[in-house]
């Protein structure tokens, strides 16, 4: 059976990605991100977004086609990202991709964007090996979830409680006065810091959070914290050690989450960890769970960032295994939703 040529279209959040791919070969992937419009909001602002994907899509897909030597008639497939992300954003993508299919009548594939996550691993062109756990972390998500089968069988061990990883580097930087985005700014400014000059809360790691929330996440508590350790030294007088704070607080996240993800691979006995999401830029995230992954006997797998940020091959590819599976084609009755599970 031949490879199914699929177009991807990613609009959960503030990437409009598009993506082709010919079973787990990567043809192109093509993204426009409209991040700079939400810099000076301090966060991504969902009508903003929305906007900015009506306005991006067509000269995507038209990116996207010439640079895979690809005809619209050619595809076999179209798959999208029907959620969880941005309602607004979302239905952007959702109507696009419809009125492709619809038009060219080809079959339709919505899709769902954290299993998309997980698909991105399939495009490295390494041999991909499932049960694995998998660690996603971004902006809009921070979720556990242990992967038995790609297309059939993914489960949701834990998520974020309050904010998403990303979303707590984006508040603590602009509590430290570092401009949005702000995990690559924390990144370098911890560089020169000591991650042990203040010991900030691990959140969810108490013995008595571990049976109710064993392998979930909080954030909320830490940026309180990391707030009044810095007021207190301003109410005293003395100077922020913006160096030393970025790098106490980004080593409180990165310990919670390896410690957390280590853990779901030795409780269920499965050696392998994929992380995906755009904080797996963060380089202390991606040392350390390489270091500790290797100590615990775990595999760690890294995609290129490409295909860890939000983008639409890894869609592409999820809808590729699925057909292969012999899935059938969504009918045209679904809608997106922001807050699919
Ligand atoms: O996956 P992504 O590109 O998209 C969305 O979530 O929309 O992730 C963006 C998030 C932002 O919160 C950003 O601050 C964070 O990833 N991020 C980082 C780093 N690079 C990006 N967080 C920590 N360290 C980094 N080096
Ligand atoms: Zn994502």
């Amino acid at each position: 059976r031949a490879e199914p040529l699929v177009l991807g279209i990613e609009t959960s959040c503030d990437e409009t990605g598009i993506g082709i791919v010919r079973g787990r070969a990567l043809l192109s992937n093509t993204i426009a991100s409209s991040m700079d419009e939400h810099a000076r909001y301090g966060g991504v602002v969902p009508e903003v977004a929305a906007r900015a994907h009506l306005e991006a899509l067509q000269p995507a897909i038209e990116a996207a086609l010439t640079e895979a030597s690809v005809r619209l008639e050619d595809l076999d497939a179209i798959a999208v990202t029907s959620g969880p992300g941005l309602a607004g954003a979302l239905m952007v993508g959702v109507g696009a991709a419809k009125a492709l299919a619809v038009s060219l009548g080809k079959p339709l594939y919505a899709v769902n964007h954290l299993v998309g996550h997980i698909a991105a691993d399939l495009l490295t062109g390494d041999e991909v090996e499932y049960p694995t756990v998998a660690l996603l972390v971004s902006g809009g998500h921070t979720s556990l979830l242990l992967v038995r089968d790609l297309t059939s069988d993914v489960e949701l061990l834990g998520e974020t409680m309050d904010d998403a990883a990303g979303e707590a580097f984006d508040k603590i930087a602009r509590i430290l006065g570092l401009p949005y985005p702000g995990g690559p700014e924390i990144d370098r400014a911890a560089a020169s810091g000591d991650p042990d000059a203040i010991r900030f809360p691990r959140g969810l790691s108490r013995a008595s959070d571990m049976a109710k929330h064993r392998y979930d996440f909080s954030f909320s508590g830490l940026k309180t914290a990391v707030a009044r350790w810095i007021e207190q030294r301003q109410a005293e007088g003395e100077p922020v050690p913006v160096a030393d704070v970025a790098a106490s607080f980004r080593e409180a996240v990165v310990d919670v989450l390896v410690t957390k993800a280590l853990a779901a691979c030795a409780a269920h006995g499965v050696p392998r960890l994929l992380l995906g999401g755009g904080v797996i830029a963060n380089r202390r995230l991606r040392e350390s769970a390489l270091a500790r992954g290797a100590e615990a006997g775990v595999a760690v797998r890294i995609p290129p960032l490409s295909l860890c940020t939000d983008n639409g091959a890894m869609i592409a590819a999820l809808a590729s295994q699925l057909i292969v599976s012999g899935r059938r084609a969504s009918t045209l009755a679904f809608g997106a939703d922001s807050t699919l599970p």
